[in-house]
């Protein structure tokens, strides 16, 4: 059965609308582990649009399961990974224009930088994800930089048709499988929700998935810990 992530930023989104106080991500990190969440993750963006310095230590401190920090290769968000010492890293492309995070991370050319980038953090003891797209050579790549974990995209799954799920499908199966074989650990995520966790949750050596728009965007509606525990049962097959 994996775990959960539940991805917060957007609550920081919304509060970045007014640059207020409110919503406050720690309340719904709060709420979010009322609702079963295993795991929180946040996103320290070099442009600080959603999530800021102060978010990722107020949650640091507060946050009484693993907390996941995505960030860019980029030393200065290291150096504030390197202090808060979050349970996770995972390592995502960033672009300044992008409305969320596009492709994966281009492992397979940049293994010598990325096993550099992430030496400090593996030392600090924490875990560092690679966030790739499902493909073989980005597997590899990802252990041969040293990565303990990858988190393949389900972006393409959960933007295609129905009708081509099983392709899609199949093209995580087997990425999963090199990772598993390659001794990391097999999360995923991205634009998963209700309709579509299902046949992602049941593939074989699925530790985590990491969820943000789809949880978020129900708790609106009927509260978040009530949209966390419908996401958890979901994916308690
Ligand atoms: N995993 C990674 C690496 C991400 O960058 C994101 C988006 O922040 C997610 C998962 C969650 O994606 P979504 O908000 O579409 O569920």
């Amino acid at each position: 059965m994996p775990l959960l992530g539940v991805n917060i930023d957007h609550v920081a989104t919304l509060r970045q609308a007014r640059r207020g106080a409110d919503p406050d991500p720690v309340w719904a990190a709060v709420e979010a582990q009322l609702g079963g969440a295993d795991i929180i993750t946040i996103h320290l963006r070099e442009d600080r649009r959603h999530i800021n310095d102060d978010d990722a230590r107020r949650l640091r401190s507060t946050v009484q399961v693993p907390l996941n920090l995505e960030m860019a290769a980029v030393t200065e968000i290291r150096n504030i990974a390197l202090q808060i010492k979050p349970a996770m890293v995972t390592l995502v492309p960033e672009k300044r224009t992008e409305v969320t995070t596009e492709g994966g991370l281009d492992a397979a050319q940049q293994v010598h930088s990325l096993r550099a980038f992430i030496t400090p953090l593996r030392k600090k003891g924490i875990l560092v994800s690679a966030f790739i797209d499902a493909d073989v050579t980005q597997v590899h790549a990802a252990a041969d930089a040293g990565f303990d974990i990858c988190e393949l995209h389900t972006g393409p799954y959960s933007n295609v048709a129905p009708n081509r799920h099983t392709e899609e499908i199949d093209r995580l199966r087997l990425a999963g499988e090199e990772v598993v074989n390659h001794g990391m650990q097999l999360n995923a995520g991205h634009g998963l929700n209700y309709a579509n966790v299902g046949p992602v949750a049941e593939l074989p050596h699925m530790a985590e998935l990491h969820i943000g728009h789809s949880v978020i965007s129900r708790g609106v509606f009927i509260g978040l810990r009530e949209a966390v525990r419908l996401m958890r049962n979901l994916i308690n097959y």
